[in-house]
C-alpha cells in the first residue's frame, strides 16, 4: 500500500488530521507524520501515537529521526506528501522557499507528489497575500485542495474550512487509482513545432514553444508512466526521466513517430506538436541571395499528416489524441478534425481569443464523438485535466 507522510501545522482544524489518519490506516496505507511547532498546540505526538502510528517526528534537529532516515529521505519515502491542515503561515513559507523546520524542509526536498490543503479564516484566505501564495506553489505543481465554505471555528462564515477528513480521504484515493492506471502505461508525446528548411540559413516555422506538451509529459511521468517525447525544437528544461527525441522538421517527426510505434506498444499517444502542413518542394543547396531574386517564389507540397497516417496502422497506439488550434467555429472544426484524423480525442485550441503560444496558461475544449469539456488555467492544469479525462471514458 502507498505511503503517505503527512504534515500537520498550526491550525485549529489540526485534529481533523486525526480522523483523516484513522480513515487511512483502516484502507491499509502507510503514514508518517511531522508535526510542526504550530500544530502541537493543537494535537500532540501522543495521539498520533494512540492510533498505532510509529514514525511521528516534529524537529529538524531531532536526533532520533536523523538516525532512523534523515529529514532528506523522510520525504523521499513517500508516494505522497499531504499537508492537511496547511496554515496561511505554512502556505507562505511553501511558496517563497523557506525551509525553518522540518516540515518546510521536507516539502522542499521532496520529489513526490505533493497536496496542500488549506484551512483558515475566510478574511485570510481571500487575503491577496495568501492568493498570490497559492497560485505560487500551484504553479510549482503542488496540487491545492481548495477549503469549503461554512461555519469557521472563529465564529464567522466563508471559505476556509479544511477539507473534511472522508473527502480528502477521497481524493487521496482518487489520486493513487489514477496512478495505479498509469503506472508503467507507455505513452507516447509529440511538442514542439517543426521547421521546414529552405536554405542552409532559413526556415518556415511557427510559434509552438513545446511547453503544453512537456507539461502533459512531465505529468504522465509523475504518475508513474513511461514517456517517451518526440521534440522538435523545445527550447526548455527536459527532465531526464523523460526519453527524448528530437528532430527538427515534419518528415524527420513523422519517422520517429513510425519507428516508435513498430517498437512498443503505445497505450496512448498524444500529438501536441504544431507540425508544418507544407514543406519547402526542393531545398537550395546553397543560401538564396536577394539580388539574385527581385521576387521569389517558394513552391511549397504537403507533410505527411503524422497523426492521421499513423491512425491507419497496425501498430497504431491503443488511445490517440490530436490537438486543433482554431481560430474560427473551434467546436465543429474540432469534431471534423476528430473524425477526419480518426482519433479518440481533439483538444482544441481557441487561438484567435487566445494568446496561447509560449503562454504558461491555456484553454481548451476537450473533445470525443460524444462529449465536450471546456478547461482553462496553467498548462499543468490542462495536463492533469487531460489525464483524468481520458481516464473516465477508456
Ligand atoms: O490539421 P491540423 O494541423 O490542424 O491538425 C492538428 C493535429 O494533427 C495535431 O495533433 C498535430 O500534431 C497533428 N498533425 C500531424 N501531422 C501534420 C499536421 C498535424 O500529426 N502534418
Amino acid at each position: 500500500m502507498p505511503s503517505i507522510l503527512l504534515i500537520v501545522t498550526g491550525s485549529i482544524a489540526a485534529p481533523k488530521a486525526l480522523d483523516l489518519c484513522k480513515i487511512l490506516l483502516k484502507e491499509g496505507y502507510n503514514i508518517e507524520v511531522i508535526l510542526t511547532h504550530g500544530a502541537k498546540e493543537f494535537v500532540s505526538e501522543e495521539m498520533f501515537e494512540a492510533l498505532a502510528i510509529t514514525n511521528i517526528f516534529s524537529n529538524i534537529f531531532d536526533a532520533k529521526m536523523e538516525e532512523k532516515i534523515g529529514h532528506i529521505e523522510l520525504s523521499r519515502k513517500s508516494d505522497l506528501v499531504l499537508t492537511y491542515p496547511a496554515s496561511a503561515n505554512f502556505i507562505a513559507k511553501i511558496a517563497n522557499g523557506l525551509a525553518d523546520d522540518l516540515a518546510s524542509t521536507a516539502i522542499l526536498a521532496s520529489n513526490k507528489k505533493i497536496f496542500i490543503a488549506p484551512a483558515m479564516n475566510v478574511e485570510m484566505w481571500h487575503n491577496k497575500i495568501v492568493k498570490d501564495n497559492i497560485v505560487k506553489i500551484e504553479n510549482r505543481n503542488i496540487d491545492v485542495i481548495n477549503p469549503e465554505s461554512g461555519l469557521l471555528a472563529c465564529g464567522e462564515i466563508g471559505e476556509g474550512r479544511l477539507k473534511e477528513p472522508q473527502d480528502m480521504y477521497q481524493i487521496i484515493e482518487n489520486y493513487f487509482n489514477l496512478r495505479y492506471k498509469l503506472v508503467n502505461k507507455n505513452i507516447l508525446i509529440t511538442a514542439g513545432g517543426t521547421r521546414e528548411k529552405i536554405d542552409p540559413v532559413r526556415y518556415i516555422g511557427n510559434f509552438s514553444s513545446g511547453k503544453q506538451g512537456l507539461a502533459i509529459a512531465k505529468k504522465f511521468r509523475e504518475y508513474g508512466a513511461n514517456v517517451t517525447l518526440i521534440a522538435a525544437n523545445i527550447n526548455l528544461h527536459i527532465p531526464k526521466n523523460i526519453k527524448t527525441l528530437t528532430c527538427e522538421s515534419a518528415e524527420q517527426m513523422s519517422d520517429l513517430v513510425h519507428d516508435q510505434c513498430k517498437e512498443l506498444k503505445y497505450d496512448i499517444a498524444i500529438f501536441s506538436a504544431a507540425v508544418a502542413d507544407y514543406k519547402v518542394a526542393e531545398i537550395a543547396a546553397q543560401k538564396i541571395k536577394k539580388k539574385q531574386h527581385d521576387k521569389l517564389t517558394l513552391t511549397l507540397v504537403k507533410n505527411p499528416d503524422i497523426l492521421a497516417n499513423i491512425s491507419k496502422v497496425l501498430y497504431k497506439p491503443k488511445v490517440l489524441i490530436g490537438f486543433a488550434a482554431e481560430s474560427e467555429n473551434l467546436e465543429q472544426n474540432a469534431k471534423e478534425k476528430l473524425v477526419k484524423k480518426n482519433c479518440d480525442y481533439i483538444v482544441a485550441n481557441n487561438i484567435a481569443t487566445h494568446e496561447i503560444f509560449a503562454s504558461d496558461e491555456n484553454n481548451i475544449l476537450f473533445i470525443n464523438k460524444k462529449e465536450s469539456h471546456s478547461f482553462a488555467g496553467t498548462k499543468e492544469r490542462i495536463a492533469e485535466f487531460i489525464i483524468k479525462n481520458i481516464f473516465k471514458v477508456i
